[in-house]
């Protein structure tokens, strides 16, 4: 099984490799994994790990310490929209488990629909909608695929998150992120049904990462970096290109709120 081999890699590689918190990084928010002191692997070292990539993710897995806390990063993940698999990321997620990893940080690009929280802004995931309707535990066979979602994004992890934005003076505000599929951005009308669905945001990954997570029993947290007003919202002509050059101005505030929150034990 890919888990298994590819923990092996991680085992041979890193010998007393071990974590506690997981982090993944979306697109262009990949720097962070340069200020661990660890050791990096290449994905394509590491069997279901992602193989194409995204252009603005950076694929290595990252272990090591950062502001004292024992981290292992996936710097960078492998979409639904790339193969039409939305268990693309069941292996690295059970890899970080084996590891040791209880808690999940995952970050994202996404679009908003809220002129309060703004492109360059960020918005922490308070919950999601899974409009694409997709399953990572489709073919899972064991009762644990019955999981509770009520309170997928862990309260006390996201009280630790918003202390760290204020702290920082951060402008972070809670918002329900929508799952997209992708690979095409929305229509106007489309983010007009998002929005009265509830939704604050939307974007193309995180939501079958955090099912994953969740069925791994793993508590999760979610930060969104807005690159973009979503599609008939804003003025911006929406892109890859807007969105790989946008993030990095979401991205260094994410930083700081990450790096304060492990700082005092997230
Ligand atoms: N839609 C979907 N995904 C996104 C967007 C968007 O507007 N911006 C960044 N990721």
């Amino acid at each position: 099984m890919s888990t298994e081999k590819a923990l092996n890699t991680v085992r041979t590689r890193i010998p007393d490799a071990s974590a506690k918190v997981g982090l993944i990084l979306g697109s262009g928010l990949s720097a962070l994994a340069d200020s661990v002191a660890g050791a990096a692997i290449d994905y394509s070292d590491l069997p279901g790990f992602p193989r194409a990539g995204v252009s603005g993710h950076a694929p290595q897995l990252t272990i090591g310490q950062l502001e004292g806390v024992e981290v292992a990063v996936l710097g960078g993940r492998e979409h639904y929209y790339e193969h039409g698999r939305a268990d693309a990321m069941r292996v690295p997620l059970e890899v970080l488990q084996a590891l040791g990893v209880e808690t999940l940080v995952l970050t994202n690009a996404c679009g908003s629909f809220r002129p309060d929280i703004p492109p360059g802004d960020l918005m922490l995931i308070s919950d999601h909608i899974n409009y694409a309707g997709l399953s990572p535990l489709i073919g899972e066979v064991t009762d644990q695929r019955f999981v509770n979602m009520t309170e997928a994004y862990d309260a006390a992890l996201r009280a630790d998150l918003k202390n760290a934005a204020d702290a920082e003076d951060i402008p972070l505000t809670e918002g329900v992120y929508s799952w997209w599929p992708g690979p095409m951005f929305e229509t106007p009308a489309e983010i007009r049904a998002l929005k009265a669905l509830g939704a604050d945001a939307v974007g193309m990954s995180t939501v079958p990462e955090v099912i994953l997570a969740r069925f791994l029993g793993l508590k999760c947290a979610a930060i969104s970096v807005v690159t973009n007003m979503a599609a008939g919202l804003g003025n911006e002509h929406i892109s890859h290109e807007h969105t790989k050059a946008s993030a990095p101005i979401g991205a260094a505030k994410l930083e700081r709120i990450l790096l304060r929150a492990l700082r005092k034990g997230l």
